[in-house]
């Protein structure tokens, strides 16, 4: 703790001191589309506009944060989003963060595009849970799908084959422009060896009938997908509610609300404003997750009250490592963790699934 700046307070604190840190290219990638070129923030907006309505004299005794998926056991409802090259912001990149997220109770979401090899990432979380006597957790594995199936397949494979209890497959983002060429020494460490795919940098380019578009998934691939492993799927970075009953209908155990942190379409309402009708869209049962702009206890209170069972953080990864390295990460978890815990006694919530729309302040 001596290593990190006194006045780190909240996940704001490490983002101000991120800022500082950073070459501004990697910082200017890190914070595309979050409002960093004065675009309109719309999660903040969201989420500053919704306001909590506290219940008192409840009974808090026994509380607790934890919540279950899938049959697994989360400590809290939060995760770490799935941020790809995090040897951008240190150089243990993923391994500081798998350590942090296993010290801290917390299951990472690790990206495909991870700088270290998930094989590697793996070994880390079970070394880090033996070590601190703690108990492995349900890491989960991001996907895109990749330009023939076979190379997606030896993914899926090598996530199972490593222990990774799930798999998010990210259907947002296989149409976006690359303007961020990696420096020497971050490279995409689980795709070795794959062919290298086309790049689109130059921002006016023309995409249709390139490979970006062509090679873009479909329906069919998750229909695919979901009858190639057992484990639970999840599909992240669905809007529409539409698309979310049509991703339960074709077997998906699970959908991230995403709009990818602003990075792929500007112009999208919040992930928060979208949880209703994707919940009315998908009945009760589907479990569904939401990222974007969650950056407090009270943030993650809100997305929860309206009807998320768990959320994910992004940035504040990279934040935080950028500061503080292992430590910095496991720091920022244990602020969230004890700014949710604290908002959920507020709000007079023993438990996650206490927290409903009664906790929301309706005029
Ligand atoms: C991302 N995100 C992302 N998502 C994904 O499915 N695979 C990935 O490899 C990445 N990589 C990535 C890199 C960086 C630098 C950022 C900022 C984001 C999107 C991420 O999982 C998540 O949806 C958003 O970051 C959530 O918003 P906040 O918490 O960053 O505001």
């Amino acid at each position: 703790m001596n290593a990190l700046p006194e006045d780190i307070h909240t996940l704001a604190d490490y983002e101000r001191h991120a800022a500082n840190r950073l070459p501004p290219a990697i910082w200017g990638h890190i914070q595309e589309g979050s409002g960093f070129h004065g675009a309109p923030d719309n999660d903040r907006i969201a989420l500053d506009r919704l306001k909590l309505l506290p219940r008192r004299l409840t009974d808090l005794r026994g509380g607790s944060t934890a919540i279950e998926l899938f049959g697994q056991h989360h400590a809290t409802p939060i995760l770490l989003a799935p941020v790809a090259y995090q040897q951008l912001a240190h150089p243990e990149g993923e391994l500081a963060t798998v350590r942090a997220a296993t010290a801290m109770g917390i299951a990472m979401v690790l990206s495909m595009l991870s700088s270290i090899t998930l094989e590697e990432v793996a070994h880390a979380a079970q070394d880090a849970a033996r070590q601190l006597a703690k108990p492995a957790l349900p890491h989960w594995f991001q996907l895109y799908a990749q330009p023939d199936r076979e190379a997606t397949l030896t993914l899926v494979r090598r996530a199972e084959d490593a222990g990774y209890q799930a798999i998010a497959f990210t259907v947002d983002a296989a149409v976006k422009r690359a303007g961020f060429p990696l420096p020497p020494g971050v490279e995409a460490a689980n795709l070795r060896g794959f062919p290298t795919q086309q790049q689109i940098t130059a921002h006016d380019a023309i995409l249709f009938g390139t490979p970006l578009t062509e090679h873009a998934p479909r329906w069919e691939d998750l229909a695919w997908l979901r009858a190639q492993t057992t484990l639970p799927l999840l599909v992240k970075g669905l809007a529409a509610p539409e698309d979310a009953r049509r991703a339960a209908d074709t077997g998906a155990d699970a959908v991230v609300i995403s709009h990818h942190g602003g990075r792929v379409l500007p112009g999208m309402p919040s992930a928060l404003e979208l949880i209703a009708p994707v919940r009315d869209a998908v009945g009760p049962d589907l479990p569904l997750l939401v990222d974007g702009g969650l950056r407090s206890g009270t943030d993650i209170a809100k997305a929860l009250a309206l009807g998320a069972q768990a959320v994910l953080v992004g940035r504040p990864q990279m934040h935080a490592l950028a500061v503080g390295g292992f430590t910095g990460v496991a720091h920022m978890l244990h602020i969230l963790r004890a700014e949710l815990e604290l908002a959920m006694a507020q709000l007079g919530c023993p438990q996650v699934s206490a927290l409903g729309s009664q906790h929301l302040f309706r005029p």
